[in-house]
């Protein structure tokens, strides 16, 4: 409201007085609600400040929710209706409830959105979790803002590795071993396979040629590879669980095996394919970047192939608008050949790389091999372990105790990840994480359940609402911020930055606090308290509204 208050005000001033670009800004507690600084038209027309308000100020006649205007300083300050902006905006929050900020800027329109998307046979790594974060934040941010999203899991379930896996299970595998703990014992026979490769050429060739009958379909090799792929998403699977995040579709690489032909057709059609050295590439020196490999010299295809088989499908099965695909910094040339390919072949495909950065611990790029854990659901059980101990010592007669150490844990975890814009590093401590002040998950569960401690006791009325409480600065600042909502949605959603929501509920939540320690709610005029009431009541909404979009459960108690 107060974001469309200025960008009206904006407009009205920039159109009667042909300007571009005017500035029109918030001042800090205490000013004017709206201020619009002077100089610049002074300095432009050899006139007076006064002189500029006074023309300015005719713009702006007609906005009823304009209370007053007064000259100050080289400023034009405007003061608002407080009561009656104060109503619409609380009204606006506890009619909606959790449906605040909804929009339909995307009406019509469906993302495909690629995430997680882990390898098959190796463990899940940070970046992995990573992407499946941001990811489904990602998806909840656009489903907010009213798209349609579909939620795709791009499984590594292919390429020559599973020839090695094949000849190594073959040579040295063990069916009950596997069964008991699938991810680590595959790794350990891909990691044999590759050592005893480099003394033994023979394994190279059998595992070629193994790829390629499992790419011709060879029953029994197929089984096999189900297999694999089998135990490693029933892994992956106990991890969603543990994060609640579900995907739409799990179509990984292998599922376009039978869609390559077209692919490498349609390149060939359109001129696009040149033989070098045996392998068949695509030439992307026009864009500046290295070749597409398309084939090797066997002819086994590659992770790019199945990529553009994949964009293909998702363009005529989903009718995408848009894809996103949330990865690592690390594949930026990937997506930037992805790109150049498909632009090559007549596509403009509205594409992009979500990219981001890696997690440290202790300044050293965080790995589960190196660390002293050797499965990422480890990290988090851990975190979840710690959260409980944290709970139970600041209450312990709380309900439902390992529920709420799980949501406290996971969210923890969660909230680390996406506070901070995403292309940085994340620092991942599960100490600083887990407190109860500062940026943090609980800090905002724990803001929300001191909320709800107070609202359970008590009863709401909103048709009795007197905003003139609202009036008062204390309760006007936080008024403004929830008013910020519905802008702060379409800005994460632009700009694909789950982080501009979680730093809005952290300023927020201590817009709460810093209210709660200056204002009692419990007040004796019951009118007041009911307005107390009302105005706690949105601020919950709207920090709860904001967790659950990150992916964190918000809290009654803890
Ligand atoms: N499996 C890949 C990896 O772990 C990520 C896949 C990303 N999605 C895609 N369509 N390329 O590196």
């Amino acid at each position: 409201m107060i974001e469309s208050l200025k960008k009206l005000i904006r407009e009205k001033i920039e159109s009667e007085f042909n300007i571009e670009g005017l500035v029109v800004e918030e001042p800090k507690k205490g000013l004017a609600d709206i201020s619009v600084p002077l100089f610049q038209y002074a300095k432009l027309w050899k006139m007076s400040p006064v002189d500029v308000y006074n023309k300015f100020s005719t713009a702006l006649t007609m906005i009823e929710e304009i209370e007053k205007l007064e000259f100050s300083n080289g400023f034009l300050n405007i003061y608002l209706k407080r009561k009656k902006i104060a109503e619409g905006i609380l009204n606006s929050v506890l009619v909606n409830q959790e449906n605040y900020g909804q929009s339909e800027v995307g009406q019509g329109k469906t993302v495909v959105m690629d995430y997680s998307s882990p390898n098959i046979a190796k463990s899940f790594s940070v970046g992995h979790l990573r992407s499946t974060m941001i990811g489904n934040a990602l998806k909840n941010i656009y489903k907010k803002s009213g798209y349609n999203v579909v939620a795709v899991n791009h499984l590594g379930d292919w390429g020559t590795q599973f020839g090695k896996m094949i000849v190594a299970y073959q040579l040295w595998g063990n069916e009950e071993l596997i069964r008991s703990n699938p991810i680590i014992e595959l790794q350990k026979l891909y990691k044999r396979i590759n050592d005893e490769e480099k003394i033994n050429e023979e394994l190279t060739q059998m595992a070629r040629d193994a790829f390629r009958k499992l790419e011709q379909g060879d029953p029994e090799y197929i089984k096999l590879w189900q297999w694999f792929r089998d135990e490693s998403l029933r892994e992956f699977m106990e991890m969603y669980e543990l994060l609640d995040v579900q995907f739409d579709s799990f179509h990984g690489e292998a599922f376009y095996n039978d869609k390559m032909d077209r692919v490498v057709d349609m390149l060939e059609e359109k001129g696009l394919l040149i033989v070098d050295e045996g392998a068949t590439i695509v030439d992307l020196s026009a864009s500046d970047l290295p070749p597409a490999l398309i084939k090797k010299s066997d002819g086994a295809t590659l992770y790019i192939t199945r990529d553009v088989a994949a964009i293909l499908y998702r363009y005529e099965t989903y009718h995408a608008d848009k894809l996103l695909y949330i990865v690592g910094n690390e594949q930026q040339l990937h997506f930037k050949q992805l790109k150049a390919v498909t632009d090559l072949m007549g596509y403009n495909f509205d594409l992009e790389h979500v990219n981001f950065g890696l997690v440290l611990v202790d300044g050293k790029k965080m790995s589960t091999r190196s660390g002293k854990f050797t499965r990422l659901d480890d990290v988090i059980k851990q975190a979840i372990l710690d959260a409980k101990e944290a709970i139970t010592s600041k209450n312990p007669d709380l309900k439902d105790q390992d529920m709420v150490a799980r949501k406290v844990g996971v969210g923890a975890i969660i909230f680390n990840d996406l506070k901070n814009e995403r292309h940085l590093d994340v620092d991942f401590n599960l100490a600083n994480m887990l407190k109860f002040e500062g940026m943090t998950g609980p800090y905002l569960q724990y803001s929300s359940v001191r909320i709800e401690s107070i609202l359970k006791e008590n009863e709401l009325n909103l048709k009795d609402l007197d905003a003139s409480y609202y009036e008062e600065d204390h309760y006007f600042e936080v008024i403004k911020q929830l008013a910020q909502f519905p802008h702060i949605i379409l800005k994460a959603q632009e700009n694909n930055a789950p982080s501009i929501i979680a730093r809005y509920i952290t300023a927020l939540a201590q817009g709460f606090n810093s209210f709660y320690g200056k204002q009692r709610i419990n007040v004796e005029d019951s009118k007041h308290k009911n307005a107390n009431l009302l105005f706690i009541s949105s601020i919950q909404i709207v920090i709860n509204e904001g967790l659950r979009i990150l992916g964190i459960s918000p809290l009654k108690e803890m």
